[in-house]
């Protein structure tokens, strides 16, 4: 609410309240404006809008179609009302700040907060087609500490799928706890990754990839030496509640959601190997590139296409959405 920006300076003239974002970020907002040549774009705008779905028209609707409920979730759990002030952490090519854009109305606001300057860049390109430059705020600033955003400013905080890639979640909790205003809401959507691990002696995807295990091993490895093995696998839903819980958050509600299972489509080969689970790994053509020589890739890919191909994998996904308040 508007009353979040005097309340952030509670010594100034309520007539000529504080920036919520204060002038470097600004600065630094209107500065990222320009869309870089293809080639120079970083990895996390590379991801969300091509190697994600691997340049596949329906793959991209079905992750859009997944992502959709997940969203509105999200939304609904911060409890917008017209007015309001949001700071979507880790906006991404903003799924979940201009849904929030369109509740907060013609007097509220949304701040999309990147590390990436290439979303930046495109999500301001992308609101200022949608004409709604002038109620968005866009600052480069890591989720661990927010600086240039003031204390109490902010009426809710959204996430979703950021701190998985985050090192210092506390550190992240914490200064959403700063900004958030008296009574503000936190609003997060985070897979749970620890659960979807394989269990000991268990076969990726429920496929027997016995005839084949030296050559998977190795490509397995590419993945196990991402930064993302650890951010990924470094909390479960149990953990992230302390540490909510642990920065002072006083009302936490969690619910989470775990299913094992048959997944419900053959996965396409193609596509996997187009395209990566993260902004951080490879493609499945890279990570095989990388670990095999060329006579290996074509055992191992003679074994794994058809047994992937030969139906659903056996899936293990946990996921949580919380909401908590100030
Ligand atoms: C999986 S994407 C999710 C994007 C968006 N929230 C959505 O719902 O589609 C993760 C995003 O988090 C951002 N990110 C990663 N580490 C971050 C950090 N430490 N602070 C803020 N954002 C971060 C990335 O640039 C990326 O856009």
């Amino acid at each position: 609410m508007a009353d979040t920006v005097a309340a952030g300076n509670p010594d100034g003239d309520p007539r000529d309240p504080p920036p919520i974002v204060a002038t470097a970020a600004n600065q630094y907002g209107s500065g990222v404006n320009t869309i870089r040549p293809v080639a120079l774009r970083d990895r996390w705008v590379e991801w969300l809008l091509h190697r994600r779905h691997g340049g596949d028209a329906e793959q991209l609707r079905r992750t859009l179609e997944f992502l959709g409920p997940i969203r509105d979730r999200v939304i609904a759990n911060a409890r917008l009302s017209p007015g309001d002030v949001v700071l979507d952490v880790g906006a991404g090519d903003g799924l979940i700040g201009f849904a929030a854009l369109e509740v907060v109305g013609p007097t509220g606001r949304v701040i999309f907060d990147e590390i990436s300057e290439d979303l930046l860049a495109h999500l301001r390109q992308l609101a200022a087609s949608a004409g709604v430059l002038e109620r968005c705020d866009f600052v480069l600033t890591p989720a661990e500490d927010l600086v240039p955003i003031a204390d109490a400013s902010v009426d809710a905080v959204t996430l979703r799928s950021v701190l998985i890639y985050v090192e210092r979640k506390s550190a992240a909790l914490q200064s959403f706890y700063r900004v958030l205003r008296s009574g503000g809401r936190l609003s997060i959507f985070e897979p749970i990754n620890r659960f979807g691990q394989p269990r000991q002696g268990e076969a990726f995807g429920g496929y027997d990839v016995a005839p084949v295990k030296e050559l998977y091993d190795r490509v397995q490895a590419v993945y196990e030496t991402l930064p993302t093995q650890r951010t990924m696998l470094d909390f479960d839903e149990r953990t992230l509640l302390e540490m909510i819980e642990g920065v002072g958050f006083t009302s936490i509600k969690m619910s989470y959601e775990a299913e094992i299972g048959f997944g419900k489509e053959i996965p396409s080969w193609d596509r996997m190997m187009r395209s990566s689970p993260n902004p951080l790994a490879p493609t499945g053509a890279e990570a095989i590139a990388q670990a095999l020589t060329p006579q290996e890739a074509e055992r191992y890919v003679s074994h794994m296409r058809p047994l992937l191909e030969s139906g659903p994998p056996r899936i293990r996904s946990g996921m949580v959405y919380v909401f908590a308040t100030k």
